[in-house]
């Protein structure tokens, strides 16, 4: 993939405090064994809102109503119809039910994890999410989807590489016009996860990648109430 920068000089951080350049995260986020210690990490986890957060369970509320407040405020612009949504990386519904389905007539759902797919079964977004596609996003081509008005991709491409990156949102712009990504991201250079597993990219990294996809950069906000003290957080709607 080309970046605008050079990938041996642009340094960060990892979780055990190592000063990296990013050629060196690359490495281990192209490695086969990767996408394993995420799946392991996760069987690890409970099926809960709190360890969909890392831990965070505060920032639920907060996160959640400015993302609804940014489906509200794109609504008068009428770029796409409130029908149909895909969330990636759903997790246990979280997004789907306490965002996308306050906005959208049918929720649909992928995640890798039969445990959390199962959980979203039985907890509060039982009801709220229409069909259920336990399936990695390395295999996505492999499920017959139909077409959708927005997709949203929330917490969950920290967990891939940048060439699966830009392989998910090639695939997403085949179904449907429209994509949100929602993710931290890192200030300067990039910081690296080494436990769960996950990359939080610079803005220039995201933005080489939603160039490789294709795809342009229709808004973005950084939502005001999500807490200064943590690594901030952008929404992107791409197009
Ligand atoms: C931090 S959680 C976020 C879940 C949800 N987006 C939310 O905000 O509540 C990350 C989720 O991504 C899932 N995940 C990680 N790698 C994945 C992959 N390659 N394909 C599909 N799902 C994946 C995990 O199983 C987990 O449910």
């Amino acid at each position: 993939m080309n970046y605008s920068f050079n990938t041996a000089e642009l340094i960060g951080l990892t979780s055990e405090n190592q000063q990296l350049p990013y050629s060196d995260i690359l490495k281990v986020l192209d490695a086969p064994t990767f996408s394993k210690h995420v799946a392991e990490f996760y069987s690890t986890n409970q099926p809960t809102i709190d360890s969909m957060l890392g831990g965070l369970s505060y920032v639920h509320i907060p996160e959640t109503r400015s993302s609804v407040q940014f489906l509200k405020d794109l609504k008068s612009q009428k770029l796409f119809k409130y029908k149909t949504v895909l969330d990636i990386g759903g997790g246990i519904g979280r997004v789907s039910s306490h965002v996308l389905k306050q906005m959208f007539d049918n929720v649909d759902m992928l995640e890798q994890s039969e445990l959390f797919i199962n959980e979203s079964k039985v907890n509060f977004a039982k009801n709220h999410i229409r069909n259920r596609f336990c399936c990695s996003i390395q295999n996505m081509n492999t499920l017959d989807l139909g077409k959708y008005d927005l997709i949203w991709i929330q917490w969950v491409v920290g967990h891939i590489s940048d060439l699966e990156f830009v392989e998910l949102l090639k695939n997403c712009k085949q179904k449907s016009e429209y994509i949100v990504v929602k993710d931290n991201y890192s200030k300067q250079g990039f910081w690296f996860d080494e436990k769960d597993g996950n990359i939080l990219r610079g803005l220039e990294i995201f933005e080489d990648i939603f160039k490789a996809a294709g795809l342009n950069i229709v808004k973005q906000i950084d939502p005001e109430t999500w807490p200064k003290d943590l690594m901030p957080i952008r929404i992107w709607l791409l197009k």
